[in-house]
């Protein structure tokens, strides 16, 4: 008896070991982290780098804690395209400081499931209605470079040289402002503008603190923390933009919208389902949250991209030289460039494209969390879990790149650089500047409209040299949630 249990035992042992399902470790490992803070101390000044860094160390997936939650890290374009491309990647890291920005979970950018596919989908819809994609919208943005274009002549004529960002924040406010409330700003009212940038200071700021990921220290530290700072920011722009919405609200004709403003008045007065996140008190709330959105998530990225892009054709005379000829010989200096043009200009797609990959505005995206659990390339990753897009990584991978260091847009051409690179090839594809899979950035037709039409207008007209009192390359930057050049100012001379 006792042998057949003990040969029973064994079977049993031997086919267990054999045939049983191997339980894939939950995450894959990382740096070691403190208890409350986890990695943040590492994180604090150019996190993107430090998680580079480790990018080198650990592989293209490893874990890091934001605080006490663990954030799997990935640093590779298939991975990112795998994971971010599943529909249980698409909710989002929420905290108290997040919902700061927005007055509760409202609008498109923090917020996840039904809630943002619903205002996300009507958020393109309305946003095709007014202009993307359109040609509509091309003359609105040629008149915002004409008198960008003039800005820039009278200020190199009374100073000598520009600081070009002032310039390209304006233009791409009014482009978005025209196609929010159907008006140009007015050219003396810098209202809004401050607004917009007291806002973004402080959401920098909150990056920098910790404030942005650890909500707790809003308790202890409110003011050191930049927490009364970014409540302060946050109250006065949703004021200003509540009011304008009250004031389009007296104006507004039930069916026949003017702008993006009266279609979110009509979708609220038509909206009866008090299930709906258009309807009552939070219909509102979502509409006044989304339309600061597309000022928070288009205005700061397409200008500093745009402002980082004169920043090295500045300093790279052959680069600016070639992009020269290209516009003379497609569009020549009597006539407007045109989004029909694109096609005919590879060598001003790939300084776009080069300028996006070296920069890498957004370097590790947008955080996302996982909505359930799934399987992924070996491990168990659990439901909560964050996802750190490494971008800026991506970006700078020798493997990919093999001179990562320097702007060189021929490395997205065919060799005799008369076309661009295929589009499935990995260079290609391994510039992620807008994020990837379902919450990619939705503005991305637009921002590659502006910046087209800005680079090609703007060096149609103009050529741009270093300033005589500064004359040496500085690439430094402000980092937090986007990388910002420090300030600097250029010679613009008329061609
Ligand atoms: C060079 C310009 C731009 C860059 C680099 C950029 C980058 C990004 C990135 C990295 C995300 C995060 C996507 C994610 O969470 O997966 C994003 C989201 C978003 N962007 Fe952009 N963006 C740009 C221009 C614009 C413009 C012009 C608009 C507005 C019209 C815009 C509106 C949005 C919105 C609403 C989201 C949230 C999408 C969602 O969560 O579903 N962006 N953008």
């Amino acid at each position: 008896m006792i042998t057949e249990i003990f040969i029973l035992a064994l079977v049993l042992f031997i086919y267990r070991t054999l045939f049983r399902k191997k339980e894939p470790s939950r995450l894959p490992s990382g740096p070691r982290s403190l208890p409350l803070l986890g990695n943040m101390l590492d994180m604090k000044r150019n996190g993107h780098l430090k998680l580079s860094e480790w990018a080198e160390e650990y592989g293209p997936l490893y874990t890091v804690r934001i605080g006490m939650k663990p954030a799997l890290v990935v640093s590779d374009t298939k991975l990112l395209k795998e994971l971010f491309g599943h529909a249980a990647s698409t909710g989002k890291f929420k905290t108290d400081t997040i919902f700061e920005l927005t007055k509760g979970a409202y609008g498109v950018v923090s917020t996840e499931g039904e809630l943002w596919h619903e205002q996300r989908q009507f958020l393109i819809r309305t946003l095709i209605n007014f202009g993307f994609g359109k040609p509509t919208m091309e003359p609105i943005i040629l008149s915002d470079v004409q008198e960008a274009i003039d800005w820039i002549k009278k200020d190199v004529a009374e100073q000598g040289t520009v600081e070009i960002f002032n310039v390209f924040k304006s233009g791409v406010t009014n482009a978005l402002w025209c196609i929010v409330s159907g008006d140009r700003q007015t050219k003396d009212d810098h209202t809004f503008s401050l607004l917009i940038d007291a806002f973004v200071d402080s959401i920098q700021n909150s990056v920098k603190s910790g404030l942005f990921f650890l909500s707790w220290l809003k308790t202890i530290a409110p003011e050191a923390s930049g927490y009364n700072w970014l409540v302060k920011t946050t109250d006065d722009l949703h004021d200003y933009v509540g009011k304008l919405f009250d004031k389009h609200r007296e104006s507004f004709t039930p069916g026949s919208p003017r702008d993006v403003i009266d279609c979110y008045l009509e979708k609220l007065h038509t909206t009866t389902d008090p299930k709906s996140t258009f309807y009552g008190d939070n219909g509102k709330k979502n509409a006044l949250a989304t339309i600061i959105e597309i000022f928070e998530a288009g205005l700061v990225t397409s200008s500093h991209t745009l402002n980082w892009l004169t920043l090295y054709l500045t300093h790279h005379q052959d680069v600016q030289a070639k992009l020269h000829a290209e516009i003379d010989r497609v569009v020549g200096r009597n006539r407007d460039p045109s989004l029909q043009d694109k096609a005919k200009m590879p060598y001003t797609e790939a300084v776009i494209l080069e300028t996006l990959r070296i920069t890498s505005l957004v370097p590790l995206g947008v955080m996302h969390e996982l909505l359930y659990d799934i399987d992924f390339h070996g491990y168990r990753l659990p439901k909560g879990l964050l996802l750190v897009p490494n971008m800026y990584h991506v970006h700078h991978d020798k493997k990919i790149w093999g001179d990562p260091e320097n702007f060189r847009p021929e490395r997205f051409l065919e060799e005799d650089e008369s076309k661009l690179i295929r589009s499935d090839s990995i260079i290609r594809n391994s510039v992620l500047a807008f994020q990837m899979g379902q919450r990619k950035c939705l503005g991305e037709p637009l921002a590659k409209d502006v910046l087209f039409l800005y680079v090609s207008k703007i060096f149609q007209n103009l050529h741009a040299s270093p300033d005589p009192s500064s004359p040496k390359p500085n690439f430094e930057y402000d980092d937090g949630i986007v990388l910002i050049a420090n300030k600097f100012r250029v010679v613009m001379d008329s061609r």
